[in-house]
């Protein structure tokens, strides 16, 4: 058995692994050995994610539908999975809204704190004491680059990426020496569903990494928290950004980000 499967098996759960950085995470964990239940709300593609993968790596993969801006969702997808094994959980599902603040449907904001905030923070709650009885395992939160200053024209979004930035480090200091490793995922722009959903053009995005990618360098870095950059690009630019005077670098933002017309 290889290391890393030893210490972050024999199951792992992957939220938001209907699509994008998830099935990333799904298929390097796949590649790695480990058994998976992955979670989100669209089943047709998880299923289709389990045929293949089950095929390909010869591991055992459960489907969970789960709506995650339900309250109690994190609480049952945790009792869900009470039988199994559970060495690491990657917290992944989430989404944007990109534009003026005012212009966000209240609903939608609500809907976006339940998966973004609300969801991290309930699924640690309810994992956090089984992975330190276990005393090895992971916990992958993903945030994302915009989590490490206010983003005009995304500014819910950062805000909620906040949140999950200092949650994180939280528990990375509070699960230190337990075995238990804690790492914060901040990705810079990644092949997913995100640009569409939110009204861009994908092939207009630049340094766009590859969702594997990413999930790779996560895992090969899940020692290294409490936070990590998977894009070197996005890490120059916001190392930069974070050194400014915060005035200069918000108004920075806000010039790059700030919608046309
Ligand atoms: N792609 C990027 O450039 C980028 C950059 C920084 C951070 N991120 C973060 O990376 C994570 C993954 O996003 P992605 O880029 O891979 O986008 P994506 O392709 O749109 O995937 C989002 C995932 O979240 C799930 N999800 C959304 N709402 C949900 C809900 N109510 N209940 C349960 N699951 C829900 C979706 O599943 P269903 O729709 O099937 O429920 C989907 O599997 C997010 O936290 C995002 O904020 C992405």
């Amino acid at each position: 058995m290889s290391a890393f499967k030893e210490k972050y098996g024999p199951v792992a759960l992957v939220t938001g692994a209907s699509s994008g950085i998830g099935v990333g995470f799904a298929e390097e964990l796949a590649s790695r050995g480990l058994d998976l239940v992955l979670a989100a709300r669209r089943v047709d593609r998880m299923e289709e994610l389990q045929a293949r993968l089950e095929a390909a790596h010869g591991i055992t993969v459960r489907v969970i539908e789960s709506d995650l801006s339900r309250a109690e969702a994190p609480a049952e997808l945790a009792a869900a999975v009470a039988d199994h094994d559970v060495g690491l959980v990657i917290s992944n599902a989430g989404f944007g809204a990109k534009g003026w603040f005012e212009a966000i449907d209240p609903a939608f904001m609500a809907d976006l704190l339940m998966v973004n905030c609300n969801a991290p923070m309930q699924l640690a709650h309810a994992f956090v004491p089984r992975l330190k009885a276990r005393g090895k395992g992971g916990l992958v939160l993903t945030s994302s680059v915009e989590g490490l200053m206010g983003g005009p024209f995304s500014t819910a979004y950062a805000a909620s990426k906040a949140l999950v930035i200092s949650l994180g480090e939280g528990l990375w200091g509070e699960l230190a020496g337990t075995g238990v490793d804690v790492l914060t995922l901040c990705p810079g722009a990644t092949e997913s569903e995100a640009a569409a959903k939110q009204g861009f053009d994908p092939s207009k995005m630049q340094n766009v990494m590859k969702a594997r990618e990413v999930a790779r360098l996560t895992l090969d870095n899940i020692t290294n928290g409490p936070t990590f950059i998977s894009s070197d690009h996005y890490k120059a630019t916001f190392d930069m950004l974070l050194s400014m005077p915060r005035q200069q670098a918000i108004m920075a933002m806000a010039q790059g980000m700030k919608p046309e017309g």
